[in-house]
């Protein structure tokens, strides 16, 4: 494939603008950078000269350091830029903090924001290369490819494989970016957790809807749990979280319904005791943390790709 395949993307925005052959590639090329990050100098000249802006509307730990990191270890120029210390806090629009990015030039534009569709929206308004780090409820698209990334390891491939994904549904955007991204690698993605968090289009992205956690576990290759994601709720959607923690959280008993070889998965930050338990989060099958190490493979293969470096040579 990849004497004739060319990545043909300028912007990152969701996992449903990719085919199965873009996701193996992105994969294949992040899976080529990981060493880079293990070297006692850790660092290749491949985007000397790039301008990188992450912007960030919405708090992140894992994002928006492993996309700094990616951009420092690829040698590009990275500069950091919170909606809180920034002239929006004054009332500047999205789109006139954008132009007023663009007009310095930058080669990409890094943005996570509340708001399903920003990202989108600035490619209609700037000339940069848009990388989306989360928007809204829509897609997360980065963390889909890592969590792939991480099975594919450990299974060797993604088609066959039960994904079972738990908990608050409706407003993950990792949960759309995996529902598309391992269906569309042909895994069978189930999905579970309270009515008020399961939306009714679960059906129409390939999911099957369980109406249990024991039933969306049952045999399954990889179980993730999601955080609950209030910050997206007017009202609480589950009674309490003691019940959510008895009825959905991931615990050793409940795992017993999947394939020994299990993988748990959790795209962070946990709450402990609540989607899953410290014993789960820290035990045999987790793969939580390597999920975090290969962000940064992942997101220098974005960074690479988008910036068009077909050809170009990793040293
Ligand atoms: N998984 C994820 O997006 O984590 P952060 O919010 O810390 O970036």
């Amino acid at each position: 494939m990849k004497d004739t395949y060319r990545f043909q993307h300028k912007h990152i925005l969701d996992i449903e603008q990719f085919s199965a052959a873009d996701i193996s590639y992105i994969l294949d090329t992040a899976t080529s950078f990981k060493e880079i990050s293990t070297r006692p100098i850790k660092k290749v000249p491949t985007l000397r000269g790039k301008t990188i802006i992450n912007f960030f509307f919405e708090p992140s730990t894992r994002t928006r350091l492993s996309f700094e990191i990616a951009a420092k270890r690829m040698s590009a120029d990275t500069f950091n830029i919170a909606a809180s210390t920034s002239s929006a806090k004054k009332g500047e629009t999205l789109i006139d903090t954008a132009l007023n990015l663009e007009a310095m030039n930058p080669d990409i534009i890094i943005i996570r924001h509340s708001s399903s569709g920003a990202a989108a929206l600035l490619t209609r308004h700037v000339n940069a290369a848009i990388i989306n780090a989360g928007d809204g409820t829509h897609e997360h698209p980065s963390q889909g490819l890592l969590d792939m990334m991480t099975v594919r390891e450990h299974k060797g491939e993604i088609e066959g494989l039960k994904v079972a994904i738990i908990g608050d549904i409706a407003h993950s955007r990792v949960a759309h970016s995996d529902i598309i991204g391992f269906t569309k690698m042909g895994a069978e993605v189930r999905v579970a957790g309270p009515a008020t968090f399961m939306p009714l289009y679960l059906d129409s992205l390939g999911a099957r809807v369980c109406s249990s956690v024991e039933e969306a576990v049952t045999d399954a290759d990889v179980v993730m749990a999601l955080r609950i994601q209030k910050e997206r709720q007017d009202d609480p959607l589950i009674p309490s979280l003691r019940e959510y923690a008895q009825f959905y959280g991931i615990n050793r008993s409940l795992l017993q319904h999947a394939r020994p070889d299990v993988l748990i998965m959790h795209p962070g930050p946990i709450n402990r005791g609540v989607e899953m338990n410290p014993d789960v989060a820290d035990g045999k099958g987790s793969v939580i943390l390597e999920q975090v190490t290969n962000g940064v493979a992942v997101r220098m293969a974005l960074l690479y790709l988008v910036m068009g470096a077909e050809g170009s040579n990793v040293e």
